[in-house]
């Protein structure tokens, strides 16, 4: 089974224990419809910042014209490149593990791409307002005119974990490309999963080709 039928299998389980897959950081609704864009898309280079144990990362690089798949995360936290080369499904999988807030990050973003651009960037690092800002100023520039970005966790239903992004969400001017995808039917009280329980979802995203509009309830 190729890791896009297991991602497919997996997200319809809702990550059954006997996955080989680690579980992603989100939920699966919200997720699947994600890659139901992504599918549409044929992205060729995808760019994940904030990768953590790579179940999200395993399952963007299993969409089959994924070339080049690079996860951006802090040293000794997440996956490593090894880790995620041996679940993940793309040619060309690299992991950087530095600060994704650095100019020198990026430069080893564009060394990978070598010339090309972001076909697919999904930001989900540090979500306090100024770090989702800079890492949208750092790699928004280098999505193409054809791609997509995605912002997650849009939806903030517990300040107390400092989760900004819905403010720098509302404040980000896109041009009217922005759209979103949202389970209108998540929130309190929270499912707990996996010991945690998720306070924030919803993707939103940037279409620079301007055919997402609004809001996608899933
Ligand atoms: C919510 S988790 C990512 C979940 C993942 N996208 C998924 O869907 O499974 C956030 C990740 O961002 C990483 N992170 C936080 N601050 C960062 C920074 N300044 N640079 C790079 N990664 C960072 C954390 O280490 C953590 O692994």
């Amino acid at each position: 089974m190729s890791n896009l039928d297991s991602a497919a299998t997996a997200l319809e389980k809702g990550f059954c224990e006997d996955s080989n897959f680690p579980e992603p950081q989100q939920l699966l609704s919200e997720l699947s419809e994600l890659l139901t864009v992504l599918e549409g898309r044929q992205p060729e280079t995808i760019v994940e910042v904030g990768t953590a144990r790579g179940g999200t990362f395993c399952i963007l690089s299993a969409i089959p014209s994924v070339n080049i798949a690079i996860s951006i995360d802090l040293p000794g936290v997440a996956a490593t490149e090894n880790e995620l080369q041996s679940v993940a499904d793309a040619p060309t999988i690299r992991a950087i593990r530095q600060d994704s807030q650095t100019v020198q990050t990026k430069e080893k973003v564009e060394d990978i791409l070598d010339g090309r651009d972001i076909d697919a960037l999904l930001i989900d690092a540090d979500h306090h307002y100024d770090s989702v800002m800079t890492d949208y100023e750092l790699y928004a520039p280098l999505v193409g005119s054809n791609g997509i970005v995605f912002v997650h966790d849009i939806v903030v239903h517990d300040r107390a974990d400092e989760i900004e992004v819905d403010e720098f969400w509302t404040d980000l001017e896109a041009d009217g490309t922005k759209a979103e995808i949202v389970d209108q039917a998540y929130g309190p009280p929270f499912v707990k999963r996996d010991g945690w329980n998720i306070v924030a979802h919803g993707f939103g995203v940037v279409d620079r080709r301007g055919e997402l509009k609004g809001r996608t309830h899933v």
